[in-house]
């Protein structure tokens, strides 16, 4: 990367293959485990370094004020490391509220591009406290490709690249607020109507994974679809039509609204696409490796 002059970044979006909901913590967050796996699909980040600290992007649905990540991770870097001000542009390619990672890629991003110009450069381990600090999902963008989390999903371990997967995504206009899904899986949870999760463990999931984790779909699950469908109807619709196109698995992505299949051929996932494509909006993407 160059450390004078402008230059841009790629912010991949996420899947998550899987995702248990364990219980909640003394810090209202919920112990978590997760495999995120990074895809094709991108944002992209034009830096100007040396100019004052601004944001601009393409999304007019976007806020740029200081809400959002990308000025959270930027300011943060001038401020703890010594990066230098910098003038950003967002290419908004992500959906919003779709359990893709978008704003989390985005602020990993940030803190990776800036990362080499700061005067006090700081270390893996400062970089991965200041991204927790942001969500809990920023960790895993600093590094992305195919990785196994605990905890708030900032313990990572990385598994066997998964990358080349042809998927499909199914983009609902459903948008689904992050918090407002774990509030439905625990009110479900307290009231007796859905169990609690149970971990499937990092030993199972390396193993799966030295192959394909195709090979074992049944532990592939998302605790926060049962809550989710249940208020928002058609997501399980979308997932019902997905499924009868034949990929080797199918799951809402994260907390949603996004639903995501994955295919053992291009051809297949191709047929899928223009089928899926009357229903709602459908893209292609693959599984992708560590950036
Ligand atoms: O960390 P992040 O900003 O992505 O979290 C958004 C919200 O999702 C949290 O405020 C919390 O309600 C919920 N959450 C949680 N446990 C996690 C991650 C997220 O309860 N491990």
């Amino acid at each position: 990367m160059e450390t004078t002059g402008s230059f841009e970044v790629l912010a991949h979006a996420k899947v998550n293959w899987m995702l248990r909901i364990l219980g909640k913590r003394p810090d209202g967050f919920h112990e978590l485990e997760t495999i995120f796996q990074s895809i094709s699909l991108h944002d992209r980040l034009r830096f100007h370094p040396r100019e004052p600290l601004s944001l601009a992007c393409d999304d007019a649905t976007i806020p740029t004020d200081d809400s959002n990540l990308v000025m959270r991770a930027a300011r943060a870097m001038i401020d703890r490391f010594g990066a230098p001000e910098c003038r950003i542009e967002l290419e908004k390619r992500i959906p919003a509220g779709g359990g893709l990672g978008g704003g989390s890629s985005d602020a990993a991003a940030t803190l990776r591009a800036l990362s080499p110009l700061c005067s006090a450069p700081p270390s893996h381990d400062d970089l991965s406290r200041v991204a927790l600090e942001l969500g809990s999902d920023v960790p895993f963008f600093l590094a992305e490709g195919t990785a196994y989390a605990t905890g708030r999903g900032e313990r990572l371990v990385a598994l066997q690249s998964q990358a080349g997967v042809p998927l499909v995504l199914l983009l609902p206009d459903e948008r689904v607020m992050t918090p407002e899904a774990y509030r439905l899986l625990r009110t479900r949870r307290d009231e007796g109507r859905l169990p609690e999760g149970e971990a499937v463990g990092l030993e199972r999931c390396a193993l799966a994974a030295r192959e394909s984790l195709l090979d074992d779909v049944t532990m592939l699950v998302n605790d926060l679809e049962a809550p989710v469908f249940e208020k928002l109807p058609r997501l399980a619709e979308l997932l019902e039509s997905l499924r009868a196109t034949g990929p080797a698995w199918a799951r809402m992505s994260g907390s949603g609204s996004t639903i995501v299949g994955a295919f053992r051929g291009r051809d297949e996932r191709d047929r899928a696409l223009e089928k899926l494509s009357d229903e709602v909006e459908a893209i292609a993407a693959e599984t992708a490796s560590r950036s």
